[in-house]
């Protein structure tokens, strides 16, 4: 195996800032992380898949630290509840845990969401690491701050933000992610380099097919620099970072549509950034970007959109956090690199929606 390359990046934000190392071999950056556990308790979150699959990746740090704890919890969306939060806060406090104890976070989205949200919370906050082991984690959920659980009544409906004093994304723990997953957190890739950076753009056009077969590490850093960029820029998430909810407001609505089965969230948003284009090109945005976009969505090879009812598609639609008494406000493309907010009214977009709904890749 080569030596690690490994891209630092920091992320200043009103706690502080966040140190982020990514590339293939970066877990040989928790050498850095000794002396933040050294003489502490560690608590390590995962899940029985990680631990299967990687179970021994974190041990230099659990060696490091005074005592290691490890935490579970079940894989995947099931574990983002409060249930699971109060479950893991007994288990730290019977451990042991300190104001001044440390958490390291062992997964994808839904460990670094629920990690972070516990670690927030936890004697009023403790520091904590991610060590994202998914595409999507690595270029978007563990990068930010934003932290959370679900409620029966929403997703994502109960958090904080609580920044990370360092996150480790390794490229080389994507190799046993399965296809599809690869597939969704490149759609967040694809979101952030037509919105944000046309380098990244041009490099996952040139490589998509080699991506899909396996993930380059210059292509997650590019993604999480463009991710680091906007955070920055909008820490507390005023209207800038919204630009980040590119494809989105149309992708949420199909993802509740569909009970959260049958697409997964990159899937979802990869038809929200076709649906997103569409009205762009109502709103000018050449027919150029708009068939690029579109015909590097395709060689993603998505899994079918699923019948829909486009009334329950509305309601949803207007239940967006964004919506205002204009309308539903949308991030759309005014070109390459070119976010935009525009506000639609609801005929505008029923209209355009009947017809994405036959053929989503037809009229962007
Ligand atoms: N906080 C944010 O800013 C933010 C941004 C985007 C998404 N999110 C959240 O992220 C979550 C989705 O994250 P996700 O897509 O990573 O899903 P996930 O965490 O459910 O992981 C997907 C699947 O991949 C498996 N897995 C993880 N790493 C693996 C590996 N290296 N090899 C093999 N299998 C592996 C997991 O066990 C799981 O079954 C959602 O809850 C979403 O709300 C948060
Ligand atoms: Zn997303």
């Amino acid at each position: 195996m080569h030596p690690p390359i490994v891209h630092r990046l920091t992320l200043e934000h009103p706690q502080g800032r966040s140190e982020l190392r990514i590339g293939d071999g970066a877990l040989a950056a928790l050498e850095e992380l000794v002396p933040w556990v050294a003489g502490r308790m560690l608590f390590v979150l995962s899940t029985p898949r990680l631990d299967r699959l990687h179970g021994g990746a974190l041990d230099p740090l659990r060696a490091a630290a005074r005592q290691s704890v490890e935490l579970s919890v079940e894989d995947g969306e099931g574990a983002k509840t409060l249930a699971h939060a109060g479950r893991l806060w007994q288990e730290m406090v019977v451990a042991g845990g300190k104001r001044d104890s440390r958490l390291v976070t062992f997964g994808g989205g839904t460990v670094s969401d629920l990690g972070g949200f516990v670690a927030g919370c936890f004697l009023r906050g403790i520091s904590y690491a991610q060590v994202p082991t998914t595409l999507l984690a690595q270029v978007d959920a563990a990068i930010g701050g934003k932290t959370g659980i679900d409620l029966v009544a929403g997703k994502n409906t109960v958090g904080l933000f609580h920044h990370p004093d360092w996150v480790i994304s390794d490229t080389r723990l994507l190799a046993t992610l399965p296809l599809a997953e690869r597939r969704s957190g490149l759609v967040e890739v694809v979101k952030m380099a037509v919105s944000l950076d046309l380098d990244l753009l041009l490099e996952v056009e040139a490589g998509l097919d080699r991506l899909l077969a396996a993930i380059l590490a210059p292509v997650v850093a590019g993604a999480a620099a463009a991710k680091c960029a906007v955070v920055t820029a909008d820490p507390s998430e005023g209207d800038h970072r919204r630009v980040l909810n590119f494809g989105h407001t149309l992708g949420h609505a199909l993802e509740a549509a569909l009970g959260f089965r049958h697409l997964r969230h990159g899937e979802a948003v990869a038809y929200g950034l076709l649906f997103a284009l569409r009205l762009s090109r109502r709103c000018g945005l050449p027919a150029t970007v708009a068939v690029r976009v579109r015909d590097l969505l395709r060689r993603l090879d998505l899994p079918p959109l699923p019948a829909l009812d486009i009334g329950e598609l509305l309601r949803l639609l207007q239940r967006d956090k964004k919506a205002t008494e204009a309308g539903l406000v949308w991030v759309l493309l005014g070109d390459l690199g070119r976010p935009e907010f525009v506000a639609l009214d609801l005929g505008q977009v029923t209209q355009e929606l009947e017809r994405f709904l036959a053929d989503p890749f037809v009229d962007v």
